[in-house]
């Protein structure tokens, strides 16, 4: 009996491979590979989606729903002849800044933007020192959040963040389902300022 069981269970495990390695020869073609979908040998005929930003003017686009808690958002509207953004333009301010964000129904820039987290470091006799404290070299983190009057100009160049959003180029769909801890930092607002020492 045990004999008879050994021996079924060895047909069962030879089976297993048999068909394991036909799955395998059948799912794993060279031509196949890769996220592109098109030959890797076919460098000449691949060409890329084209890259497709809104046309809506700013008033009259839609906002993208947040991807995670306190992403940057990407920008829902255009943003032909608002760049670059130079040292005496930044158009973005016009419309984002508090003052002005409810007029023209723009979302305004959230707090953690009118604050910086940057400790104001000195070299003072051969010591370091961040915000006041002797430390012992210049990357030991000391958090401390600096109220500024205005936008703080660690943030003043806001597409180094913030990128405007194509949307045909989805070569792989995308099926991440995001998961927000509260309605606040969640997928239409952000709080990072509130959060900032809770973690993600
Ligand atoms: C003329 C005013 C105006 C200008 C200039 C402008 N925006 Fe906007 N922005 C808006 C409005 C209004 C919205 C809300 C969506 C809409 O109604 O189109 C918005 C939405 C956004 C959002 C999405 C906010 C959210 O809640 O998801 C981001 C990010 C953004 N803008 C960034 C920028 C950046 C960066 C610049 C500069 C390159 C800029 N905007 C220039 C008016 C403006
Ligand atoms: C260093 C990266 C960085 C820069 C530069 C930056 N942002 Fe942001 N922005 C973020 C992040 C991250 C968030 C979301 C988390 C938070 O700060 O609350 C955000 C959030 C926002 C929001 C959404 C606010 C809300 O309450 O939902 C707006 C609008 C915005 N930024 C506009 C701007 C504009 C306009 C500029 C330039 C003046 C700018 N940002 C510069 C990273 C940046």
């Amino acid at each position: 009996m045990l004999k008879q069981k050994i021996v079924l269970f060895g047909l069962a495990l030879g089976a297993l491979i048999v068909t394991g390695c036909a799955v395998t020869q059948q799912a794993v073609s060279e031509d196949e590979m890769g996220l592109r979908q098109t030959s890797l040998y076919a460098e000449d005929k691949t060409t890329a989606d084209a890259t497709n930003y809104a046309k809506t003017a700013p008033g009259e686009s839609k906002v993208f729903a947040r991807s995670f808690e306190n992403v940057p958002p990407m920008i829902p509207h255009d943003v032909e002849g608002m760049l670059d953004i130079t040292k005496e333009m930044n158009m973005c301010m016009d419309c984002h800044m508090p003052a002005m964000a409810e007029a023209v129904a723009a979302t305004p820039v959230p707090a953690s933007h009118l604050a910086s987290f940057r400790p104001l470091t000195q070299y003072v006799g051969g010591e370091f020192k961040k915000d006041g404290k002797p430390v012992a070299n210049t990357s030991d983190i000391i958090v401390v959040v600096h109220e500024r009057e205005g936008l703080s100009m660690d943030r003043y160049t806001c597409t180094a963040c913030h990128a405007p959003q194509s949307d045909n180029a989805l070569i792989v769909p995308n099926r991440f389902t995001s998961v927000f801890r509260s309605e606040e930092g969640g997928a239409t607002s952000s709080n990072l300022l509130d959060v900032l020492n809770d973690g993600i």
